[in-house]
């Protein structure tokens, strides 16, 4: 299993997130998710940890791609978009990967339509950050870096 060996950390992005820097850039930033990306693998590869990342718009794909984590990866940091609001197939897809998952919202939700408040996976990962745009998925790779490898933080 590549988990004991390699370190290896997934980011999986959902719906119209491949649209960052075009889409309302005043809740979700003009840092475009290859930018994003880019940087997360960047950070990966200064502490010897290999970062893959994935978008889909398809629930399916996207609940694919989350049950292959599962023995695969150290941790799971996730965007899943609006699916995040009405998703048990993905909540079902996070519990069966088995991997610590970090959620990632680029807004904050809590300012926002009623209907976002809520997550379908927010009760089954370590935690969730959110209002903190692009940085926040950094600042979720910086947390999953300091607990594989340490002196990240
Ligand atoms: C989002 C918030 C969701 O409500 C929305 O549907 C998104 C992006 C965020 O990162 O703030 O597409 O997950």
């Amino acid at each position: 299993m590549a988990r004991k060996s390699v370190k290896r950390i997934t980011v999986i992005h959902g719906p119209l997130l491949d649209r960052l820097g075009e889409r309302e850039t005043d809740l979700y930033g003009s840092e475009p998710m290859a930018e994003i990306n880019a940087s997360l693998i960047a950070m990966g590869k200064q502490h010897g940890v290999e970062v893959v990342c994935f978008q889909s718009n398809d629930e399916g794909r996207l609940v694919t791609e989350i049950a292959n984590v599962r023995g695969k990866f150290n941790f799971l940091i996730m965007n899943p978009a609006a699916y995040s609001h009405t998703s048990v197939a993905i909540y079902d897809a996070v519990i069966f990967s088995q991997t610590p998952t970090i959620e990632v919202h680029l807004s904050n939700l809590s300012r926002r339509e009623p209907f976002r408040k809520d997550s379908t996976i927010s009760s089954v990962v370590v935690g969730r950050i959110e209002g903190l745009g692009p940085d926040g998925y950094r600042l979720a790779m910086q947390y999953c870096l300091e607990r594989l490898v340490g002196n990240v933080i």
